[in-house]
């Protein structure tokens, strides 16, 4: 069975709050875009996960909205290796969420919570055994971006498990971007039609057959 999910007009300034207070912190370069915060909001208010895990924490965009949206997360752990995003994750965060938050900066620290998962949402990690064995039937997989390697290593280890997953594609739109560009040994600043990256969500399911999503 395939999932659709439908982002709402409070899911959108819910993430646009959050959005516009990141991108205005140092080192917000790589923060997640405002389009997959929507569908992120959307997601945990459809499915309402108690237990989730984050990859890749960074400065702490997507850490902020899973501890402030309404559905109540009990505990949020959070993976991240990087010194300096280390030094400001938490001075970023609303104290209301600080007390649900555990960071862990290696793959055994994480295996040492026996952590179970209702949502992984993966913006980067550690792509370790530990963090995708967190997962269980019904487990909600969302991804910022394409994010290939992750999505396909998590494929991977799930099938080798007895379960699956299939990830769709949302927040994807055409349009023109403009950017440095490099043709026949020439770098120029050129216009190009692509797809933007989205975000991908997927549910973790027994493996049968006659699966369709
Ligand atoms: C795409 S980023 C994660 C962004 C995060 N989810 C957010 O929206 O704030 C993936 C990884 O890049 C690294 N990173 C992100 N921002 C950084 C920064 N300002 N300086 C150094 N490393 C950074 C971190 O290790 C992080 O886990």
């Amino acid at each position: 069975m395939n999932h659709s999910i439908s982002v709402s007009i409070e899911d959108c300034h819910f993430a646009k709050e959050i959005y516009e207070l990141f991108s205005r912190k140092s080192g917000s370069e790589h923060i997640a875009s405002e389009v997959s915060l929507q569908y992120l909001t959307a997601c945990l208010r459809v499915f309402k996960p108690s237990r989730v895990l984050e990859l890749g924490a960074g400065i702490g965009t997507i850490t902020e909205t899973v501890l402030s949206h309404p559905c109540a997360v009990s505990e949020l752990v959070s993976t991240e290796t990087d010194p300096y995003c280390l030094s400001v994750l938490r001075k970023n965060l609303r104290s209301s969420g600080l007390q649900r938050l555990t960071v862990v900066t290696t793959p055994s620290e994480l295996s040492r919570l026996k952590f179970v998962a209702d949502m992984i949402i993966g913006d980067g990690g550690f792509y370790s055994t530990e963090e995708m064995s967190t997962a269980r039937v019904g487990t909600v997989f969302f991804t910022e971006g394409r994010r290939e390697k992750l999505r396909n290593a998590f494929t991977k280890e799930l099938t080798a498990e007895g379960r699956t997953i299939t990830f769709v594609n949302y927040g994807s739109v055409w349009k023109w971007e403009k950017g440095f560009r490099r043709r026949l040994g020439w770098t120029a600043f050129l216009p190009r039609f692509g797809k933007t990256k989205g975000c991908w969500i997927g549910i973790v399911r027994p493996f049968t057959r006659d699966r369709t999503g």
